[in-house]
């Protein structure tokens, strides 16, 4: 944080800079109080930071496009060798959260059928068999390293088993799809968007393969039912729009997933009475996950384009420019949200968070991973005790400006 001495106001702090995306909350606080639509110095990147106002902006999809793709483009676009290595693949259509109505309300509607609530409820037991097997790796040392043992291979193996991929290529995916989220997080250099782009190819070159032997030979499984989603009188999805949405999938359920399940543990191991409380009542497990979601806010922000001058908290916003949807400080909003930063599994509101979104882009994961971290949060507080962060943790998040989550977090425990 870069304040000076004296009362902090918003112009004191750099919200591209390191350093507040590692604590952004002192940050989000002055935006909040300060200019809740703040244009940030030198760009056309107007945030916006308070609960109301960024419902508001979800609400209004004709004015604030989701269309940002080619934000994502970064130095590709100029960049002859960049340009080149992605032209082996398939172009980067706009399909889920990168389109805007019509186009998005068809995408959404095709997933809708591929994700449905009865396909996510069908795989609670297997979900549950995923954590158990995960918590039996690492129960009897009595620590372990939670990112690496737990939050990153549950959603992993649950999307990849939905996506019918073979276990044996989790760790590849996982490469993968960090390449992709290193791209969306838009703090790459040069040579890093390369191996992105290197790596994002090898992706789309993968799944193509999958996809193919979906079309032939149809499993019970989302990438099948990707394959042949079909509405009334419309094309099935083609391979480039396909790639793109298995794409989204693939990033939306694991960085977001596992940088929640990471948060709950830490909030449990750190807030020793609101661990007890769970323990002693599991059934306020669900109010827990919903009070993770809203203090991490995984998804922490968005973008938005401006499609035509619009007024959004009193400031005009001119056509084109950019607009960063602040979640992870909507989620702390005292207006919103009594004693904010508190971690409060029975908070009765926790629930309002927009930690997934709201109106039409809304997650179309949310119920995936509500169920992922309500089974996780229940198989491991009831077998493990007295959970508690190791000494040598130095809480470092990854320098994304949109994802949020540790890198990695020790944790030490008793078997129950
Ligand atoms: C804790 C976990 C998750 C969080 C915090 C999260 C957060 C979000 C947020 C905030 C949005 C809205 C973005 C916007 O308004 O532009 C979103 C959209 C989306 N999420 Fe998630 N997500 C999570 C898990 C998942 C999972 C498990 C999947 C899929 C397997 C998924 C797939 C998507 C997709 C495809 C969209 C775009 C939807 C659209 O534009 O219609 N997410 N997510």
């Amino acid at each position: 944080m870069n304040a000076k001495p004296g009362p902090v106001s918003v112009a004191d702090f750099d919200f591209l800079s390191p350093e507040v995306i590692e604590d952004p909350m002192a940050a989000n606080a002055a935006a909040r109080r300060d200019a809740p639509v703040y244009q940030l110095p030198g760009t056309s990147i107007f945030m916006v930071s308070t609960y109301d106002l960024i419902a508001e902006a979800c609400a209004n999809p004709e004015a604030f496009s989701n269309d940002f793709g080619s934000l994502l483009e970064g130095h590709a676009r100029d960049d002859a060798e960049i340009a080149s290595v992605i032209a082996q693949g398939w172009p980067q259509v706009p399909t889920l959260l990168t389109a805007d109505p019509p186009a998005h309300t068809r995408f959404r509607k095709l997933v809708n059928l591929a994700f449905s609530p009865v396909r996510v409820n069908k795989i609670e037991g297997h979900i549950e068999t995923i954590v158990d097997g995960l918590i039996d790796g690492f129960i009897s040392q009595g620590r372990c390293e939670f990112v690496g043992a737990f939050a990153a291979p549950l959603p992993l193996t649950v999307i990849a088993d939905q996506l019918g991929v073979p276990r044996a290529d989790i760790a590849q995916l996982k490469e993968w799809s960090d390449a992709v989220a290193d791209r969306l997080g838009g703090m790459l250099t040069r040579d890093q968007q390369l191996e992105c782009a290197h790596k994002i190819v090898a992706l789309q070159h993968y799944m193509k393969a999958k996809l193919d032997e979906r079309r032939a030979h149809p499993k019970d499984d989302l990438l099948s039912d990707l394959v042949h989603a079909q509405l009334a009188d419309e094309r099935p999805l083609d391979t480039a729009e396909l790639l793109n949405i298995v794409q989204q999938l693939l990033v939306a359920g694991n960085e977001t997933t596992t940088n929640a399940l990471t948060a709950g543990v830490l909030n449990l191991a750190q807030n020793p009475s609101e661990c007890a409380k769970v323990v002693a009542d599991p059934s306020l497990i669900k109010g827990m996950v919903e009070e993770t979601l809203r203090l991490e806010s995984p998804t922490n922000s968005m973008w938005r384009i401006v499609k035509h001058e619009t007024v959004l908290g009193g400031v005009t916003l001119p056509q084109g420019s950019m607009v960063l949807l602040r979640f992870g400080s909507a989620n702390r909003d005292a207006a919103k949200f009594e004693d904010p930063d508190r971690f409060d599994v029975a908070r009765k509101n926790a629930h309002m968070h927009l930690a997934f979104g709201r109106g039409i882009h809304s997650c179309v994961g949310a119920m995936l991973s509500r169920k992922e971290m309500t089974v996780a949060f229940r198989r491991l507080t009831a077998r493990l005790q007295h959970l508690r962060p190791a000494a040598d943790n130095d809480f470092k998040h990854y320098n994304n400006l949109l994802l949020r989550g540790l890198r990695r977090l020790n944790v030490e425990f008793d078997e129950r």
